[in-house]
């Protein structure tokens, strides 16, 4: 038998556990260099619209699951499905958050390099408490960055990058990438959001809560975009270096800054870093939730079994950055890119879209105005009418197009 969550007992708890999951290697690594590859401007305005079209909303689905089954996610599940008197089956979504979240850690670790720490963090400290000094440094950090970079780099490069519209960019890649990139770094369809809506406290709306968090994490990616562009396009360096962006283009930034970047340059690593364990510490939340509540076992020993696991799994991943290299999967060049395929571009979208069929066609009637917090009908119909119809539709064409162009190299547009 499934046990309840337990229960944060103020508001901000969910907030700050929330935010330090959104806010990581997404917004600072990812993000600046997606947008480049990408051809700047277009991703940008794209991701953002995606952002407010169809993230906030499947987010808050996710954490209405959470909150309304007060339950790990695969236990949230059932619950409501038994309410709603739907197929047990939808708990499949469920598991899926959950593989995607442990595929996630497994490659995630390697770049922050920090999931050891998790079993003691997370037997001792309680995320809420974590986050209470992390989140507030890494704001600090990160807006001193973008003085810096606006005194040190061309700002107007900058901002001209990030936010001019290129139609020529224009391809299902682009969208594809846009929306899988707004869905990571929102912490989408891991079950992280599902695991802290449910120790969320009764009165705290989910509305309110959800627009919190997104903006706080779009905001983030931003200032962190409006960072590194002005600094890289004015030393003169190529904003499409992939993911190497962040670590070889800026190292050279920093290197060519002088006395100045000697300082700068491990700030804006540690500023990472801060970024990553924050979010590491809730990507193991859904399974750990899921092994204790499921499984009756001790909070310890299921960090201990999902911890070991994870590192089974970052061992596959490292292996892809040195021996195994040259291990193309498909059209995968290493396992992983492989790793990082399947959890971010395929299964994150494919459980976003489980979560927003079961909340609009199953839920309905479970839905209610003061769990959400929205009292609006027009609304409250809108968030619904995204769920059911436009959100499942226009994922599964991104989803279909997107794989069919990076595995079989077909494309559309
Ligand atoms: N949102 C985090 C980022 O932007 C990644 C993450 C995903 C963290 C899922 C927790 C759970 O880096």
């Amino acid at each position: 038998m499934a046990s309840q969550s337990s229960q944060w007992n103020n508001n901000t708890a969910f907030l700050l556990a929330a935010t330090g999951s959104a806010v990581g290697l997404g917004n600072i690594w990812g993000f600046p260099y997606k947008a480049g590859e990408n051809g700047g401007g277009l991703f940008v305005l794209l991701y953002i619209f995606f952002v407010i079209t169809l993230g906030l909303p499947v987010f808050m689905a996710e954490v209405f699951i959470g909150k309304k089954g007060k339950s790990n996610p695969v236990s949230s599940i059932e619950t409501l499905a038994k309410k709603s008197k739907s197929s047990s089956k939808w708990s499949i979504v469920g598991y899926g958050g959950i593989l995607a979240s442990l595929i996630i850690a497994g490659y995630y670790a390697v770049i922050a390099g920090f999931v050891i720490n998790y079993g003691f963090i997370s037997a001792d400290k309680g995320i809420d408490k974590a986050m209470r000094f992390l989140l507030p440094m890494l704001f600090v950090l990160v807006i001193a960055m973008v003085g810096y970079g606006a005194v040190a780099g061309d700002f107007s490069s900058g901002l001209n990058y990030l936010f001019s519209w290129k139609a020529e960019d224009f391809s299902a890649g682009t969208i594809q990438a846009a929306i899988g990139q707004a869905f990571f770094s929102m912490s989408i369809g891991m079950g992280t959001l599902m695991a802290f809506g449910s120790y969320m406290p009764s009165d705290q709306k989910v509305s309110k809560a959800s627009a919190v968090v997104v903006t706080a994490d779009t905001g983030v990616a931003l200032l962190a975009g409006l960072a590194i562009f002005p600094l890289a396009l004015g030393l003169g360096f190529s904003p499409n270096a992939g993911d190497t962006l962040v670590f070889v283009t800026m190292t050279e930034v920093f290197a060519q800054l002088g006395s100045v970047g000697q300082f700068v340059g491990p700030l804006f690593y540690f500023l990472l870093a801060v970024a990553a364990f924050s979010s590491m510490i809730s990507i193991l939340e859904p399974s750990v939730a899921y092994l204790t509540q499921k499984h009756s076992m001790t909070r310890a020993k299921a960090s201990t079994y999902v911890v070991a696991f994870c590192f089974l799994l970052s061992l596959i991943s490292v292996a892809g950055h040195n021996v195994w290299s040259n291990l193309s999967i498909g059209a995968l060049d290493n396992p992983f890119e492989a790793m990082k395929y399947f959890a971010d571009d395929f299964l994150l979208l494919l459980v976003g879209t489980g979560m927003s069929i079961f909340v609009g066609w199953r839920l309905e009637k479970v839905i209610d105005a003061d769990t959400m917090g929205i009292h609006n009908k027009a609304l409250m119909g809108l968030w619904v009418f995204i769920l059911k119809v436009i959100s499942p539709v226009f994922l599964m064409v991104i989803w279909t197009l997107g794989n069919l162009q990076i595995l079989f190299d077909i494309r559309f547009f």
